[in-house]
């Protein structure tokens, strides 16, 4: 209705007059590169086979995402085999390295195409991480720059910790390296979207070089901080599947997808009807189930149980949905509980063929709501049943 949409998704975005407020100018298509197998995996405690690693890359390629960075080849001899062995299957790949030349032998090694360097540039983090001056850091950055590009390699540099770092420095460095992105780092997720949004705009005061953003969980704001990127004119944003990542994690795949759609002009290469998947299997090899309540991909996203939200859902699904779960090849979940009401048992037995009078659903819900819990449509049955 309101946008360009190339995957024909509109249709399932329940937006209001005000919801795609500040966008508008922006038609584009938005790159998706994923993280979930080197950022997802530094989440503490979560440790990947070189079986799931594969399986996450060849789902995340299904999926539509246009770079998938495999992992960190300088850490340990599996994690080298493990990425070359994704670089076989899989063409749109990159890895990990920091500004020096045993890393970047390494991502060589991995038969990668695309290197992604990064270092840290603030300095808080030149002082007391690295013990080196900026010009030390500008330097390493060009050589290190000038040595995987003189191997072939496609560049992406981030400069770490962006977001604290001076902005005539990175200004300085960005104006002197030749690279195919810059990715900016918020990596202790200390922005907000009105910050993100004009550090951005700020960024390409002075450069038209491909953007993009990897925005870090830490004050909740992952994914409203990547949106406001792309506001700013990111065209490529960093995530992994259910946000896993280093203390609270990164800006979620399925939210910043979704985001997207709903509120943007804009779009990707993403299969949305796969994500839903992704997320199980991530979740199911990461030991990491999503809360509940999280957007997307948590069991309640979709879920309704409140009297009034199951009569309005049954009459229109759009009064009380803004996304349709169908876009993700999922259904809609109207759960019983003591705040349901007859609607919901209705629904519930006529969608199984059960057909009840008034009285016998009033009895039955009366039955339910005695157990002050919430229950599913197996014990629902019983309940009839035993009635
Ligand atoms: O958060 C961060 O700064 C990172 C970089 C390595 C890109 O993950
Ligand atoms: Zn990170």
């Amino acid at each position: 209705m309101y946008f360009y949409d190339s995957r024909g998704y509109g249709d399932f975005f329940n937006m209001g007059e005000y919801s795609r407020m500040g966008y508008g100018q922006v038609r584009k298509k938005i790159s998706i590169f994923d993280t979930t197998l080197r950022d997802g995996e530094q989440t503490p405690g979560v440790s990947f086979s070189m079986k799931e690693k594969h399986n996450i890359a060849m789902k995340l390629n299904d999926a539509g995402v246009n770079i998938i960075e495999a992992g960190f080849p300088a850490v340990s001899s599996d994690e080298l085999k493990t990425v070359k062995r994704i670089n076989n299957d899989i063409d749109n790949t990159c890895s990990l390295a920091r500004c020096n030349i045993k890393d970047i032998d390494r991502v060589i090694e991995s038969d990668s195409s695309i290197i992604h360097l990064f270092i840290a540039t603030s300095d808080i983090h030149l002082q007391y991480k690295l013990k080196m001056s900026r010009d030390q850091v500008f330097d390493k950055i060009i050589n290190s720059i000038e040595y995987a590009r003189s191997h072939g390699l496609k560049v992406i540099f981030s400069p770490e910790d962006a977001t604290r770092s001076n902005m005539d420095f990175m200004e300085r460095i960005i104006r002197a390296i030749d690279v195919d992105t810059v990715n900016f780092p918020d990596t202790i997720g200390i922005m907000n979207p009105m910050s993100m949004y004009y550090f951005i705009k700020k960024i390409k005061e002075f450069t038209d070089r491909k953007i993009s953003v990897h925005c870090h969980n830490d004050f909740g704001m992952a994914t409203a901080n990547t949106l406001a990127g792309i506001m700013a004119g990111a065209d490529e944003v960093q995530v992994t599947v259910n946000g896993i990542g280093e203390r609270a994690g990164n800006a979620s795949l399925e939210e910043v997808v979704s985001s997207i759609y709903g509120f943007s002009d804009s779009c990707t290469d993403i299969k949305m009807e796969k994500l839903y998947g992704l997320s199980r299997y991530v979740s199911s090899v990461s030991g990491i189930t999503p809360q509940k309540n999280k957007a997307i991909t948590g069991e309640n996203a979709f879920s309704h149980e409140a009297g009034i939200h199951v009569q309005g859902i049954i009459n229109n699904p759009k009064t009380y949905e803004a996304i349709n779960p169908e876009i993700f090849g999922v259904k809609r979940r109207i759960v019983i509980g003591k705040h349901s009401g007859k609607a919901a048992v209705k629904y519930i037995l006529e969608s199984r063929g059960i057909y009840k009078t008034e009285d016998e659903i009033n009895n039955i819900l009366k039955i339910i709501k005695n157990e002050n819990k919430t229950v599913d449509d197996e014990y629902l049955l019983q309940v009839v049943k035993n009635e």
